[in-house]
């Protein structure tokens, strides 16, 4: 069953508890946690303060997707809030595999994630092989609510490639501009986590539950 990471950037932040609320008992489902510095992305969002209280107001699993310019640091720091799955950007290291293995002794799942300028080509088998998934910015990384990029589906298919060639079980995640229009697409060319803001948090609260499931339809 396909993962859906709802992003809250997208939610009503004055109303965040009741908002992570209208989520409750469903499955295969992640909380998407856009952690933007200032610097490898002009936008900022949120950080520690509010990721460790965000740990404590839900038992869903949570996705950190750092776009930072020093990983690192955030590895180091972040490990006391109940994070499931830790991603930041191959663009902003050139020691991927070290932080790799860094991050897979605190958190039990460990991600990479690559701008739609970033080719497939640059990531190593080595990089491959030591990450659980792989995300996949079909837009450029910094603000919600823009529009999906086709060229998206292309890299899917080298990715297909690469992780059959390696033998690999990676989880292929996008985020950006997902929709129920392109959700379909995505999933038959191998992604199995689909992030989504703007598409989950719209209308009323109790339509959220719904807009999940038509990602997953
Ligand atoms: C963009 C973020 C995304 C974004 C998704 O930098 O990484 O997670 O919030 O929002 P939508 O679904 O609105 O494109
Ligand atoms: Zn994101």
């Amino acid at each position: 069953m396909v993962t859906i990471s709802p992003s809250i950037l997208a939610c009503d932040f004055l109303n965040i508890e009741p908002e992570l609320r209208s989520f409750l008992g469903v499955e295969n489902f992640w909380f998407h946690l856009d952690i933007m510095d200032g610097h490898f992305v002009p936008n900022l969002t949120i950080g520690h303060p509010v990721v460790k209280l965000l740990s404590t107001i839900t038992d869903h699993k949570l996705d950190a997707h750092f776009m930072v310019t020093n990983p690192d640091f955030y590895i180091e720091t972040f490990k006391d809030f109940k994070i499931y799955n830790f991603t930041f950007h191959a663009e902003a290291t050139d020691n991927p595999i070290e932080l790799i293995k860094k991050a897979k002794t605190l958190y039990p799942s460990v991600g990479i994630s690559i701008k739609p300028n970033t080719p497939v080509a640059s990531l190593s088998d080595d990089v491959l092989r030591e990450i659980d998934l792989l995300l996949v910015m079909s837009v450029e990384p910094g603000f919600g609510g823009q529009s999906f990029m086709q060229g998206t589906y292309e890299k899917l298919k080298q990715i297909k490639e690469r992780k059959k060639q390696l033998n690999l079980a990676f989880s292929i995640q996008i985020d950006g501009g997902v929709n129920a229009e392109n959700a379909k697409k995505l999933i038959q060319h191998g992604a199995d986590n689909l992030v989504a803001g703007s598409f989950i948090f719209k209308g009323n609260p109790q339509d959220y539950k719904i807009n999940v499931e038509k990602l997953r339809e």
